[in-house]
């Protein structure tokens, strides 16, 4: 599948190179494919990993996954192009002031998202799970599960494919709304981690027989 990861940061590096590893063919859009930690950065990844500018890196792709700041997050899709009829896998949380969030109870980061990249499918998916954790580590032997919302089916089959592939335990949260649930769930997630300080090797996981 040709996946276009659009930012360069903890979980853009991330998923280039778990997917990448895994067959895929990835893209990393950023503001600057040419600066040398680009160049360096889809280097040091190798598996045919590339980099190109935001609008470019979507020309192609089957999956466009967003892994950016929030504060960037409506203009990076502005600068995408046209994004109607595409799949976009929403990895961000609308954290605002540090770890805020700024939209909630009413609406959401994913609805938002929705609403800059008009007749686009999107997928709220992999905004729970720690970037370190992106390779599909096991906690306690057990996959983390990645609760993914969206309102089209097909749209969520082929998201969580590729996350299943990762080595992630899916489950289907129900529609695009649900992402007022998810956006929350991080940041107990991270509150967790690190104000409880219980390091970035927790996961979320729901039991089920
Ligand atoms: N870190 C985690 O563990 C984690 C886990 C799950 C979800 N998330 C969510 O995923 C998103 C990305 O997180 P991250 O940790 O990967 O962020 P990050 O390390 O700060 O990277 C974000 C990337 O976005 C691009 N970008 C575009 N506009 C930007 C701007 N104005 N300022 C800074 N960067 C900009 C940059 O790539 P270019 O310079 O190449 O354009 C940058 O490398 C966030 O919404 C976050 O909440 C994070």
């Amino acid at each position: 599948m040709r996946i276009a990861v659009i930012g360069s940061g903890n979980v853009g590096t991330g998923l280039a190179k778990s997917w990448s590893k895994l067959g895929h063919a990835v893209v990393v859009g950023s503001r600057s494919p040419e600066s040398e930690r680009l160049v360096h950065l889809v280097s040091g990844i190798g598996n045919g990993v590339s980099t190109a500018a935001l609008a470019e890196s979507v020309e192609s792709a089957d999956v466009i996954v967003l892994a950016i700041p929030w504060s960037a997050a409506e203009v990076s899709i502005a600068a995408l192009g046209d994004l109607s009829g595409r799949l976009i896998i929403d990895a961000t949380n609308p954290f605002v002031k540090g770890l805020d969030l700024g939209i909630g109870h009413t609406d959401s980061g994913g609805e938002q998202v929705a609403r800059w990249a008009p007749g686009a499918k999107i997928v709220k998916a992999l905004n729970i799970v720690d970037a370190r954790l992106l390779d599909g580590k096991k906690l306690d032997d057990r996959e983390i599960t990645i609760p993914i919302a969206s309102d089209d089916t097909d749209a969520k089959k082929v998201a969580s494919d590729l996350i299943v592939e990762l080595g992630f335990d899916v489950v289907d949260a129900g529609s695009l709304e649900m992402s007022r649930l998810l956006e929350p769930l991080t940041l107990l997630m991270i509150k967790l981690s690190m104000k409880k300080s219980l390091g970035n090797e927790i996961g979320f996981r729901v039991l089920r027989d």
